[in-house]
């Protein structure tokens, strides 16, 4: 199968694309194979989609280190308005709620809170 997707990616080059973007649904090592096969912008979601683990600061690190051009953030940005400032001040990133993933009814979508500071 990674031959199927490097054949792809060379062929994209053909066209004036925006970018490619990636989840991680292959292990780390095809993952920056397919890195090398296209020479555009590349935006990676670093962690198993829907998995346990969510794209956090670490993994988006080591993915910029591994060759990534931008990261993707799901699940914490619908969890955390304000994501960018959180991360950019290192303040505390608030967890999503599975349960209220738009899914019917206006829960989840505007009611997660941005980051109160206190004096
Ligand atoms: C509510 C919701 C909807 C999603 N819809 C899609 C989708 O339509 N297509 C897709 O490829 N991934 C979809 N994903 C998966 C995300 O792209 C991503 O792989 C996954 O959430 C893991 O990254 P994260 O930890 O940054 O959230 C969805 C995720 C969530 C939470």
């Amino acid at each position: 199968m990674p031959e199927l997707y490097t054949t792809l990616l060379t062929e994209l080059a053909r066209f004036d694309l925006a970018y490619v973007h990636l989840e991680a649904t292959t292990d780390e090592e095809t993952l920056v194979g397919l890195r090398k096969s296209w020479g555009g912008t590349l935006i990676v979601n670093p962690v198993v989609p829907m998995g346990p683990d969510r794209t956090d600061r670490p993994a988006a690190d080591r993915w910029l280190g591994l060759g990534a051009d931008l990261i993707s953030f799901g699940r914490s940005f619908i969890s955390n308005p304000d994501l960018v400032e959180r991360l950019r001040a290192d303040l505390p990133i608030v967890e999503d709620d599975p349960s209220r993933w738009y899914q019917g009814g206006d829960a989840g979508y505007l009611d997660y809170s941005t980051y109160r500071h206190t004096a």
